[in-house]
């Protein structure tokens, strides 16, 4: 793995130093004494020094098992199934700790390797109480391939009969079920070293040892952003998001209801990965039919209203900067985007006295369940009340945001259901269909257009460069000044990216901002956020207009909802397929869709930003701090 790839420093982990990286520097390439000569099964290559032992067998496609090593964290060395021989060692050692300094020559599947690793994987069974075909990772579980892969065949040193552990299913979006865990610790790197957010720890010792929350408490009631990144890495059933399958089957079969579904286009991005396709191969248009077919009364665009959140969010900031240019007010800046919902929660737990920089736009989610119970509903003649809205999301965290209590301006609750995109695909595989040989079939309207500009949210700065496209054209009357509105600057995959625009000539009502440079900012991943909130505290963002931040690595294609496995690369290959579809599109700025004009002239009548939009599309945020719950959970059910 790429260091440069990962998207968090190791210089500035958090992590308890067991559990931070054990780095040893490569020499740069060419450099005297640069490489090192290796032999693994009598095959001989050389190396840059400090390779590990796990990096050069890949480098030769010598496939090592790991279970506690992933791309995206630090390296931990505690689950041993990726031991190996090595030539005068004792002991078989961790080849994904192993940096090679010297030549050597290494066995990676002698007979002693192999006794090895099955007894690793024996001892990891003795404690695990779960049923696969029950269990939400059954065919997509590392602890379960690696049984199947080391012949086990029996419980060697035994096996529990009864769970130790309660499960905590107190969080709308993450269910924990500690019966199930390896302690392999890939949570607790995600959590500390990805996100910073640090909710999960490994406690106690020796055979005690267990993944927990602050005090046991139930994870509804500590810091948790909702994000899901740790289910992302889970190698096992142990982590999983709260699915709300039967509910929307229930809904489905109810006649008495009309059920729409909104999707985001992320998941249409990655959701072929769930039936076998390459990352990266977007089938949008065969889901539409996939959801027809499994029921759904009308399937609709998310980026409907990611367009309207541009114009929203758009909208606001150029008011704030006219209050402060013009009218001379006090009003915090820079603004920050509020589309994610894991990085709201995230601000409102850490950075509290903060949340006025926040854009009070909803999500495009809960914009869009908004507009369905009251523009759509009144347009179709159909009562609101039997309406059940459900999304098709990324993201663990944005089932959380469908359970705000502030989330139901429309009098009903915004979005009744959200999914992500591993239990949708889950119902697809329910129904029997084979997703990527459906026919294609297009979204219904007047929810169904979206433009390329809200087809880009799904990716690290795709918000940031939707809104540069919208407000700058606003302001100047002409196209932003990059070759095929790519704003390049904005792109890629480096956690913290700007941006600054110059704005030369400015149309008569934005006269003020002819001059100023607009300068912008983006991070992913709420580590990021963390550098960045803690440059907003030193005073360092005064010169900063508008700041986009996504709590997931990579954005929204990478959210917690997303296909298990992730990496840095497959992440890659979504955002290409975003990029690639959006160029295709015939209309790439928010502020030409037709469906957008359609509304604000139907509907929002006084424009963005006017009292209804400020009613239906507009919210507040809870100042949460780091406000711990009395609750205990994740009680011993049995003694260890
Ligand atoms: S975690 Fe894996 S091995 Fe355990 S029950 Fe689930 S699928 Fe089976
Ligand atoms: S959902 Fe996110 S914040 Fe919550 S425990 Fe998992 S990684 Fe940590
Ligand atoms: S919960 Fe999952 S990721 Fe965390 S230690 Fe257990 S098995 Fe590993
Ligand atoms: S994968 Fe090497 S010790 Fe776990």
């Amino acid at each position: 793995m790429d260091k440069k790839k990962r998207p968090f420093s190791e210089k500035t982990s958090r992590a308890p130093v067991s559990q931070r990286p054990q780095s040893f520097e490569k020499t740069a390439k060419g450099a005297l004494g640069a490489t090192v000569k290796v032999i693994i099964d009598d095959i001989e290559l050389h190396v840059p020094m400090g390779t590990t032992i796990l990096e050069a067998a890949k480098s030769i496609n010598v496939n090592i098992p790991t279970l506690c090593q992933h791309d995206d964290l630090c390296l931990a060395g505690v689950c041993r199934v990726c031991i190996v021989e090595v030539e005068d060692q004792k002991t078989l050692q961790a080849s994904c700790a192993y940096p090679i300094t010297v030549p050597i020559k290494v066995k990676t599947y002698s007979p002693k390797v192999r006794r090895g690793r099955r007894n690793i994987i024996q001892l990891l069974l003795r404690n695990h109480y779960g049923e696969c075909y029950s269990c939400s990772k059954n065919n997509n579980c590392e602890l379960q391939s690696l049984a199947k892969e080391y012949g086990v065949k029996s419980y060697t040193f035994g096996h529990i009969e009864e769970p130790r552990y309660e499960q905590d299913n107190s969080s709308y979006s993450v269910e924990r079920d500690m019966n199930k865990c390896v302690l392999c610790r890939r949570c607790v790197r995600t959590c500390i070293d990805l996100q910073e957010v640090g909710v999960l720890e490994a406690v106690e010792k020796g055979a005690e040892t267990r993944i927990a929350t602050y005090l046991d408490k139930p994870l509804n009631d500590v810091i948790c952003i909702n994000c899901g990144q740790c289910i992302n890495r889970c190698p096992t059933g142990a982590l999983k998001a709260k699915d709300p399958a039967e509910e929307v089957w229930a809904a489905i079969d109810d006649p008495a209801k009309h059920v729409i579904i909104q999707t985001a286009p992320s998941p249409r991005a990655a959701i072929g990965e769930e039936f076998g396709l390459a990352p990266g191969t977007s089938v949008t248009k065969q889901l539409n039919t996939a959801l027809r077919r499994m029921g759904f009364d009308k399937v609709f665009d998310t980026n409907f209203t990611a367009d309207l959140t541009i114009m929203e969010e758009g909208t606001e900031l150029l008011l704030k900067l006219r209050d402060v240019l013009v009218n001379k007010k006090k009003i915090a800046l820079p603004q920050f985007t509020s589309c994610s919902p894991g990085w709201v929660k995230y601000i409102e737990h850490f950075y509290p006295d903060k949340l006025g920089h926040v854009s009070t736009a909803k999500s495009p989610q809960q914009m869009f369940g908004a507009i369905v119970k009251t523009w759509y509903a009144e347009r179709e003649g159909i009562d609101p009340a039997d309406i059940v809205s459900v999304s098709l999301m990324p993201c663990s965290a944005k089932k959380f945001e469908c359970e705000r209590p502030e989330m139901d301006d429309s009098g009903f609750k915004d979005v009744d259901f959200a999914l992500t995109t591993r239990e949708l695909a889950g119902m697809i595989k329910e129904c029997g269909m084979d997703l990527p040989n459906l026919p294609k079939s297009e979204f219904d309207n007047p929810l169904g257009t979206g433009t390329g500009a809200a087809l880009i949210f799904g990716t690290t700065g795709g918000v940031m460069e939707a809104a540069i496209r919208t407000v700058y054209e606003i302001v100047t009357g002409e196209e932003v000044p990059f070759n095929k509105l790519r704003v390049t600057p904005v792109r890629g995959t480096e956690g913290i990216r700007e941006a600054a625009l110059p704005v030369k000539k400015a149309k008569k009502e934005w006269k003020f901002l002819e001059g100023v440079t607009l300068k912008v900012m983006v991070g992913h991943g709420t580590a990021n956020a963390k550098k960045i909130m803690d440059m907003l505290c030193r005073g360092e963002l005064s010169g900063y207009h508008f700041i986009e931040i996504m709590a997931c690595p990579g954005g929204c294609l990478g959210g917690g909802g997303q296909p298990i496995p992730t990496s840095p690369e497959i992440r890659e290959a979504r955002a290409k397929a975003i990029y690639k579809e959006e160029e295709g599109l015939p209309y790439r700025k928010s502020h030409e869709n037709p469906f957008i004009k359609l509304i604000y002239k139907e509907f929002l009548k006084e424009g963005p930003c006017g009292d209804l939009s400020h009613k239906l599309l507009h919210t507040k945020y809870t100042p949460r701090g780091k406000w711990i719950g009395k609750k205990k959970v994740a009680k011993r059910l049995i003694a260890v």
